[in-house]
Order: structure tokens, then sequence, then C-alpha cells
């Protein structure tokens, strides 16, 4: 987003203006923005095998998907619906991961039916498929290497106390199962969380799946995650791709040359591809003065955006209305019946009531978030691409809220 003559603008389009075609709250994707991220991990990675598994869930609307595949990525899906999402919009199974958790059996198998690189996280999921397929499947295997990163107890995955992936202690069992059913296993995984800025943990989690990839003969690929910080805050610290890149490729060279064989390297990015280039357009309902505190109360909240509420998570806000003049401290909350406050104690330009607001970060795990709560609709989501607009989701009617609902006739 620039600001050009007082005007917040995506390629050239006004956001005040997206907001005033498409009516608030409406979700504002900037597609060159997702497709500079993917070119600089690229760029990045230049000089291994890089394979880009974009994670579907953090924003899964099927034209960023289709723009992803543009761009010669696969996907990392976490369900068998997101799996049939990829499908949809023409993916190669091939270029599908599938990294389901807790899922039942039956779901691996109709992923197997599909054809889709499966990423089996525990051992008696591993038990059931070598009963079932035995060596004619290949597979990755997710393994928790007991690193405990990421911005938040919530998305710190791969510590010793999670539910994600195999203990790293527990190879040995692994390989007993792999041994005793001739499984095909392709390929090693480790995802350590979210937010994540040091290269050393990218490290760490390599030197892990180095050791452990030691133990099996015919791998092709070693899959580092996602977990990417990117810069939610004025100042934040965000991972220097191009420095990850370089000392996880030198490494990883390394691996590949005492290895005997040049695997590719797998990374699943879901905020690095798609945070930055989000918006939440809302607008401000009440401008409403407390003895302590003025709170703008804007037509969305929780039930758009949960992020702030459910990580305690900092997003930049904008009066895409009033650029200039006057600041003054303001608390932004939702209108929903819960403390719903999405950013508090933030200068902006004085806000007046009908300004628009821009709430940033808000392309991964903004809207794939979202909900119903207090029966309200979900927003419209935009994207802009080559200076054009288009809808790639109507906003929700109130049919929506009766869907699926069934009247018992009482
Ligand atoms: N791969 C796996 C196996 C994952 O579990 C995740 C995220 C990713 C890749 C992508 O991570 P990313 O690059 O987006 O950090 N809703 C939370 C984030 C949850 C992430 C869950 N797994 C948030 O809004 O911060």
């Amino acid at each position: 987003m620039e600001l050009i003559n007082q005007t917040y603008q995506i390629q050239g389009l006004a956001l005040d203006q997206i907001a005033q075609k498409y009516g608030t709250p409406v979700y504002v994707y900037d597609g060159a923005k997702i497709q500079d991220q993917v070119k600089m991990m690229q760029q990045a990675f230049s000089d291994v095998k890089l394979k880009i598994k974009y994670a579907t869930k953090a924003l899964s609307n099927i034209n960023i998907l289709k723009l992803l595949k543009q761009t010669g990525a696969g996907i990392d899906a976490v369900s068998i619906e997101e799996v049939m999402l990829g499908l949809h919009v023409g993916f190669d199974p091939k270029d599908i991961m599938y990294t389901p958790n807790c899922v039942s059996f039956n779901e691996i198998q109709e992923a197997v039916k599909i054809g889709v690189m499966i990423n089996i996280d525990n051992i008696p999921m591993l038990e059931h498929f070598g009963k079932a397929y035995g060596g004619s499947v290949p597979i990755c295997i997710r393994l928790n290497p007991h690193i405990m990163a990421g911005g938040n107890a919530k998305i710190s995955v791969g510590h010793i106390d999670s539910k994600f992936g195999i203990s790293i202690l527990q190879l040995k069992n692994v390989l007993k199962v792999v041994d005793s059913y001739g499984l095909d296993v392709v390929g090693l995984h480790v995802h350590t969380g979210s937010d994540i800025l040091e290269a050393e943990v990218f490290l760490k989690g390599a030197e892990i799946l180095f050791d452990a990839a030691r133990e099996f003969s015919g791998l092709k690929f070693l899959d580092f995650g996602g977990g990417f910080k990117v810069g939610y805050k004025e100042g934040d610290i965000t991972t220097d791709i191009m420095q990850v890149g370089a000392k996880v490729s030198e490494a990883f060279k390394a691996f590949c040359k005492s290895y005997g064989r040049e695997l590719e390297i797998w990374f699943e990015p879901g905020k690095f591809i798609v945070s930055e280039s989000g918006y939440l357009l809302v607008k401000a309902n009440v401008i409403k003065s407390t003895p302590v505190s003025t709170f703008i109360g804007v037509d969305s909240g929780l039930n758009h955006l949960i992020r702030p509420m459910m990580y305690d998570a900092y997003h930049g806000v904008i009066n895409v209305s009033n650029s200039t003049g006057e600041e003054h401290v303001y608390t932004i909350v939702g209108y929903i019946c819960e403390t719903d406050t999405i950013a508090a104690d933030r200068k902006l330009p004085t806000v007046s009531e009908g300004d628009i607001l821009a709430i940033k970060n808000a392309g991964a795990y903004g809207f794939s978030m979202s909900s119903n709560y207090n029966s309200r609709l979900r927003p419209a989501e935009v994207l802009i691409l080559n200076g054009k607009d288009h809808l790639i989701r109507e906003r929700e009617t109130f049919d929506d809220i009766l869907r699926h609902q069934v009247d018992i006739g009482i």
C-alpha cells in the first residue's frame, strides 16, 4: 500500500473507493505483493532445489490459490477439504502436500486415492498405513523436533508437549514400523511454529532433520514447514529471508553432499506469502469517549479477525479517510458482544464517524478464521491484480445465516 497525494492506494486504486464500491467490512488483497513474496523466496533459495508448498489454511480463496499456482508454487493442505480446493483449482495431486493432524485413517485413505503426498504425524497411523499399503505408496513423516519457538505459545507446535508430529526421541520406533512394512519414506518434515525470526531456529531444525535423514535411504525431499516472521508492528524485526535462505541452503547443500543425493528442500509458508498483502477495511460506526479512553467502534470484530483476541496479536491500523492532521489516541473495538479490542491505544489522524480504517496484515489467518458469531455476515473479499479490482467472494446475506438450519416446525 502506498500513500500518494494523501490517498492510500494499492496498485493505483484508492482504498476509500474500494470501500465505497464494495461496502465494508471487506478484505482486500494485493496480488502483486503475493507474487513478490514468492519471488523473494525463490531468490533466497535459488541455490537449492526449492519447492514452495503454500499453507492453504492462511488464506484459501480459490483465486489466491490460482495466483499461487501461476507462480509455480504447490500447496500444503491440512484437511481433505483443502486438498479438494487444491484439486478444484487445478493443482496436480503431486504438487499437494497433505499434512493432517489427528484425522481418521479413512481420510488418509481418501488422500491416497487422490494421489497427494501424505505426511504422517503419529505412529499408530504409520502402522495403519503399513498394514494397508506396505511400501506401495510413498510417504513423508512429520517429526517433532522438540524446539520451542514461535511468536506465541498457541502457535509454538514443535515443543516436547505438542500434539504435532512424532517425537524425535521415538525415531527408533518409527524405523521399526518402517522396516517391518517396508514403507517407502521419501520425505521428512518438521514445523516448529509461526512467527519465527531467527535463521538459527531453522538451522537447528535442519540439524535434527539431517540426523534423522541419515537413517533413511530413499529420501527425495526434506520439508522445513513454515513460520517465517513478518512485520506486524512498525519497526518490527522480521525474518531476513535472504539470510535464512543463504544459511539454510549452505547447510542443506553440505548435507546433500554427505547423503550422496541432491534432495529437494520444501517450505510451507503461509504468513510470509499472504499476511502483508491483506487489509480488512472497516467503517467507524461510532466514536465514543469515556472518562479514560476514546473508542472507535467499527462494523467488524472478532468474528472477522480473531487474531488480536486469540493471540494478543498486534495489527497496524490506518485511517484511510484522513491521512493528515492532528493525531489522537484511540482504541479500536468491534461490534461483537464481547470485549473484542482490535487495536488498543493507537495514534491516528482524527477519526470521524463514517471514516474507513484499514487493518493491516489481514491476509493470513484473517478471513480463513472468520465466523458468523453474533449471527453476523462474513465480509466480501476483493483481489487487486494488474491494477484492477476483482470481487473474489460475495458478502454473505441473511440467507447464509439460515442455510443448513433445519426448522422442525415447532
Ligand atoms: N506448515 C504447517 C504444518 C503448519 O502447521 C503451519 C501453520 C504452516 C506450515 C504455516 O505457518 P506460517 O508460515 O503461516 O507461520 N492462526 C495462527 C497461525 C497458526 C499456524 C498454524 N500452522 C495465527 O494467526 O498466528
